[in-house]
């Protein structure tokens, strides 16, 4: 997927690949692709966005990346101990929010896991309209700023997907201010003790700084990058700009050509409790 040559920081980072295809679907064609809705408990799932094939339909074919990618997670999870998982991308639209959704309801579905997911994409938050949360409320920016507002108060459990969100909240102008204050720190280190995974939705790494102050507070880092989208440069650009040993994996998303991916082996390479690389193997 990525050449040695486009930069030290992506030759690095071709060693970390795990390989997660997963094709992309138009919105118009979802929905009649779908079988029909189901209800979960009293909840209807007609609000949440059709491209969150993984989450509507997971028995689809398009759900199974998301499945192996749940599964190395939960590798390193046991191994050397991931917990608390940011996902981010080079640019804007390449599918963080998507990615982070969908992880969050494999890991809480098939793991038994209890899984937080956390929305500290602050500028342009989106998770609410993608699962059909009506009212917000305070979220991660209420719980920043105003420290009298508890962990607690701002979560909410997501029924029919059984995780516990923490949404933004009210969007802000300057994100990266709110982010770098120490409570922002405390908040995460307080959902360590209540969950077995916290995966963390970021702004993109590139325009912005929030990640490097989001970064020091997360045990690894997935770098979505969009198939036939994301430039080569802005992808090395982007890796040189994230801490190294916090890389855990890229994820290839949009992929329009999984299934001739699919017909080809391919390799991964995951930390092993001592932090060397440790080489795995899957093929279709
Ligand atoms: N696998 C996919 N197949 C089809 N459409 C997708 C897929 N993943 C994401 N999209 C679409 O791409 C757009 C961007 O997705 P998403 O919001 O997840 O990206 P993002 O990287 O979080 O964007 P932003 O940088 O604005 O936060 C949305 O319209 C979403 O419906
Ligand atoms: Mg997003």
């Amino acid at each position: 997927m990525y050449t040695r040559s486009s930069s030290a920081c992506a030759s690095e980072a071709q060693n970390r690949v795990m390989g997660i295809f997963f094709k992309a679907r138009k919105k118009a064609d979802a929905s009649s692709e779908v079988a029909p809705l189901p209800e979960v408990g009293s909840k209807s799932l007609a609000g949440v966005a059709p491209h969150l094939v993984p989450l509507l339909s997971p028995t689809a074919f398009e759900a199974e990346p998301y499945r192996v990618l749940g599964h190395l997670i939960a590798q390193l999870h046991t191994e050397p101990g991931l917990q608390v998982l940011g996902i981010s991308s080079p640019s804007m639209g390449d599918g963080k929010t998507s990615t982070a959704i969908n992880l969050a309801g494999i890991l809480a579905q098939e793991h038994a896991a209890r899984v937080l997911l956390l929305e500290a994409e602050l500028r342009r938050p989106l998770i609410a309209e993608y699962l059909g949360i009506t009212h917000p409320g305070a979220g991660l920016a209420g719980a920043i700023l105003e420290p009298t507002l508890s962990f607690d108060s701002v979560v909410r459990h997501y029924q029919p997907f059984n995780f516990d969100v923490v949404l933004a909240g009210r969007a802000l102008a300057s994100p990266y201010d709110v982010l770098k204050l120490p409570r922002f720190g405390a908040l995460l280190q307080e959902a360590r003790q209540h969950y077995d995974y916290v995966v963390v939705d970021t702004p993109p790494l590139l325009p912005f700084a929030d990640c490097r102050v989001i970064e020091r507070w997360i045990d690894g880092l997935l770098v979505v990058v969009a198939a036939h989208q994301t430039p080569r440069k802005l992808l090395a650009e982007a890796l040189d700009s994230t801490d190294p040993t916090k890389l855990v994996g890229l994820v290839l998303n949009k992929d329009d050509h999984q299934a001739l991916r699919y017909s080809h082996a391919y390799y991964y390479y995951a930390r092993s409790a001592n932090g060397l690389p440790k080489r795995g193997r899957s093929s279709r």
